[in-house]
């Protein structure tokens, strides 16, 4: 399968790239990330040209990587700095691919595409996660599935009422708004409960439960799979700014064809400095993300195998419009590509 290139990718959260190597395989590519001296971010090939041991199992010096297997030594651009061996002279084919990285909102964002077209700018807009009025945490999980079927599920909030006990509303599924003017880019799925009672997830946060409110759920999908949920309550007509915010990030990465890096992020405008709720909400994100949506998301790659979602001509019901038009966006951009 085919994955775009000219787009960015969350590779990592930047917290988890440090001075000890850290191997992971991003759209079928294993590669091998470090800090180096200066604080940047590294990204190389992680397979030795030698006789293609993993380079994350040899040894960071300064910023070369050093081969476990017979001490050849690579920097961050790939280029082979030393081979120990002979005459010392360095073989032309002894390098490795080097990847452009950039570090925005606290994620280190992989660029695989041409050079002249990686802009920063590009990368959807996650200033939520670092904007200072907001206390954010974070996490990340593995998922036995291809990315495009956990977009499929973020973008179909109606779920909520079936798999999450926390979201079940005694008033049946949300309401769906279908998008009005879509562009060409970003896909909104907008769901939504007026006046009705807080489910038990705002009444954890701390909205009273026996008090009505406008309950929203609204997703933005940015390719190539970066989902932000603005979800909040307010009391019935009343300004959202009002009410509780919950703004949750989703960004899916393709590790291969059928399995995805899932990176998530909760930031909230109350409360901000209570440590309980901050604990409380990774332990909810792991109970909702990794013990709910995961097993049903992984049985549907096993019941698909590795056929294409829309070659087997699944029934269409009216909340899947969001979803169909963010797969029909990146079959866009691949196609653009070839
Ligand atoms: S496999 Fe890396 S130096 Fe031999
Ligand atoms: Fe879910």
């Amino acid at each position: 399968m085919p994955f775009i290139r000219n787009t960015w990718y969350a590779a990592a959260w930047s917290k988890e790239i440090t001075r000890q190597m850290l191997a992971r395989t991003i759209a079928n590519e294993k590669i091998v990330f470090y800090r180096t001296e200066a604080g940047g971010v590294a990204a190389i090939e992680d397979r030795c040209p030698h006789r293609f041991v993993p380079l994350h199992l040899g040894r960071l010096e300064g910023d070369i990587v050093e081969c476990a297997y017979h001490g050849l030594c690579f920097d961050p651009s790939g280029a082979c700095t030393l081979n120990p061996h002979g005459d010392g002279k360095i073989p032309r084919a002894a390098r490795v691919k080097s990847y452009k990285v950039v570090e925005k909102y606290n994620v280190a964002w992989l660029w695989f595409g041409e050079a002249e077209l990686a802009d920063e700018g590009l990368i959807a807009d996650f200033s939520i996660m670092t904007d200072p009025r907001f206390c954010t945490v974070s996490s990340y999980l593995h998922v036995r599935a291809g990315y495009q079927l956990i977009s499929d599920n973020l973008l179909d909030l109606s779920h909520g009422q079936y798999i999450h006990p926390m979201f079940k509303n005694a008033e049946g599924p949300p309401h769906f708004e279908p998008e009005k003017n879509p562009s060409d880019n970003e896909v909104w799925a907008r769901f939504s409960r007026p006046n009705q009672y807080p489910n038990k997830y705002f009444q954890m946060l701390g909205y009273p439960a026996d008090q009505r409110g406008d309950h929203r759920n609204f997703m933005r999908w940015s390719t190539p799979s970066l989902l932000l949920l603005d979800v909040g309550m307010t009391g019935v007509g009343r300004p959202v700014e009002e009410g509780l915010s919950i703004p949750t990030s989703h960004l899916l990465t393709p590790e291969t064809d059928l399995t995805t890096h899932y990176f998530w992020a909760m930031s909230r405008d109350f409360r901000q400095d209570e440590v309980a709720l901050s604990e409380e909400l990774l332990r909810v994100g792991v109970a909702v993300f990794d013990d709910e949506d995961k097993p049903v998301i992984e049985a549907q790659q096993i019941a698909i195998d590795t056929s294409e979602l829309m070659a087997l001509n699944p029934v269409l019901l009216q909340t899947d419009g969001p979803a169909v038009r963010a797969r029909r966006i990146v079959d866009a951009k691949l196609q653009a590509e070839r």
